[in-house]
């Protein structure tokens, strides 16, 4: 029988590995909850519909990379490709805006796209994000924006590169659409496979086509900032002069449009170099979405938000893994002795220490290499002649001294090792 192994594209977090997935997270919680964001937990699963009308119809997510399937009653549901869509859901469902003018929320999970598996591109990635609902910016735009960046400095990612953009709002990028269709649609014939299509169907998307064919056409084509309003520009000139004020530099990408559809106004993307970053070098992608609350059926409500790939800042973040390690080893020099060594390392743990054994038993040799190995920096021998006298030999690894302890001031004599603290 062949051996089953997971889904391709989604992959296991080991133990050792988990140190560096909890710094990104750790810092992530610290720097959001420092700005006031409250953490929302949706369902992973959801209608199909929600994506379909908010993502797009005719983006790469709902064509073509969505894990759908229909459940025992007949209900269309999909595995969430992105975290944006179910928060709206979630903030509308609550009528949450009767609650606070302003909403912020931060998530953090695992999403689904049937993309080609490649260094940094999965199948399952995790996504960190947030959404701020009510306020319509462009003064939170550079908060968040600079956040971003605040957040990768503190996990030691400097080398990064932050690209704005505006959409514009409403008429704006109707009026732009028309333009650019004027312009792409004489070159149709030169365009890649996939661009001729999507001139039919999202003809914005050519512009971010990595197709060398389609990039040399989009560099003539008209830029979309060329055709903001009056207001739509002075949100765009406010938000590049309050991150010049915090200190963050970036640089305005006309051609950045972002694959869902339900964007206006501000877009950006935070991108890495170096590390072991490929191609798939888009840490953190976000922008303003004001029309998608009122369109899933709320009230007119602005809005923006981000989410940053923690694969991919695994890959250009550094630092080593390390594997759980405990303080404590306590070494079983005699089968019968095990049942007490339980007791013991309950008693080791509720003192507040990291504390492992083999309970297999085995070997006195053996779990002391078990004991050295596992980096502890005490061990504790409690074999049945010890019990007997209701002592344990107590062994501080780096200083290679032993002693005899009373077996119940062994926690505290090995926490006064372990943290240095008086016994
Ligand atoms: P997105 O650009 O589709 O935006 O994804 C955001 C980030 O998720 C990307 O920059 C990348 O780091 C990571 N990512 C996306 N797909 C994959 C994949 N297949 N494998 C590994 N990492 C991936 C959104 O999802 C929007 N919901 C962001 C947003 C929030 N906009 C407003 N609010």
């Amino acid at each position: 029988m062949s051996t089953l192994r997971a889904v391709k594209g989604m992959n296991d977090v080991l133990p050792e590995e988990i140190s560096r997935w909890r710094r990104i997270e750790e810092a992530f919680w610290r720097i959001v909850g420092r700005h006031g964001y409250g953490e929302v937990r949706t369902p992973v699963v959801e209608p199909t519909a929600l994506f379909v009308r908010s993502i797009g119809e005719a983006t790469d997510i709902v064509e073509k990379e969505m894990y759908t399937f229909t459940d025992k009653g007949d209900h269309s549901l999909t595995l969430r490709p992105e975290g944006t869509a179910s928060a709206v859901r979630a903030y509308v469902q609550h009528s949450v805006q009767n609650r606070e003018p302003v909403t912020k929320w931060a998530y953090l999970g695992p999403m689904f796209r049937r993309e080609r598996p490649a260094r940094g591109r999965y199948r399952q990635f995790w996504q960190a994000g947030v959404e701020v609902y009510g306020d319509p910016g462009p003064f939170v735009d550079a908060e968040m924006i600079h956040m971003v960046v605040t957040l990768m400095r503190e996990l030691g990612v400097e080398d990064v590169e932050v690209l704005i953009n505006s959409l514009g709002s409403g008429d704006t990028r109707q009026r732009y659409l028309d333009a650019l269709l004027a312009y792409l649609t004489p070159h149709r014939d030169a365009l890649s496979a996939d661009s001729q299509r999507r001139l039919e169907t999202n003809p914005l998307r050519v512009l971010d086509s990595k197709a060398p064919e389609d990039k040399e056409i989009a560099a003539g084509a008209p830029k979309i900032l060329d055709f903001l309003d009056e207001e739509d520009a002075a949100h765009f000139q406010e938000l590049q002069d309050t991150l010049t004020a915090l200190g963050t530099p970036f640089r305005v990408e006309p051609t950045l449009v972002r694959g869902l559809d339900y964007y206006s106004r501000t877009l950006f993307e935070v991108l890495g170099h170096g590390g072991e970053l490929g191609a798939q070098n888009t840490l953190c992608g976000g922008g303003r979405y004001d029309g998608l609350v009122e369109q899933l059926g709320g009230p007119r409500t602005p809005a923006i938000g981000f989410a940053m790939g923690i694969e991919r800042l695994l890959l250009v973040m550094g630092g080593e893994d390390a594997a759980p390690q405990p303080d404590v080893f306590v070494v079983i020099p005699h089968a019968s002795a095990r049942r007490e060594a339980v007791v013991l390392l309950d008693a080791l743990r509720a003192a507040g220490l990291t504390a492992d054994a083999d309970l297999r038993g085995g070997s006195t040799k053996s779990q002391f290499r078990r004991a050295d190995k596992s980096n502890a920096k005490v061990a504790l021998v409690a074999g049945p002649s010890e019990l007997e006298r209701g002592v344990v030999q107590l062994k501080d690894l780096a200083a290679g001294t032993q002693e005899e302890v009373a077996r119940e001031e062994a926690p505290a004599r090995a926490r006064a090792i372990v943290f240095g603290e008086n016994a």
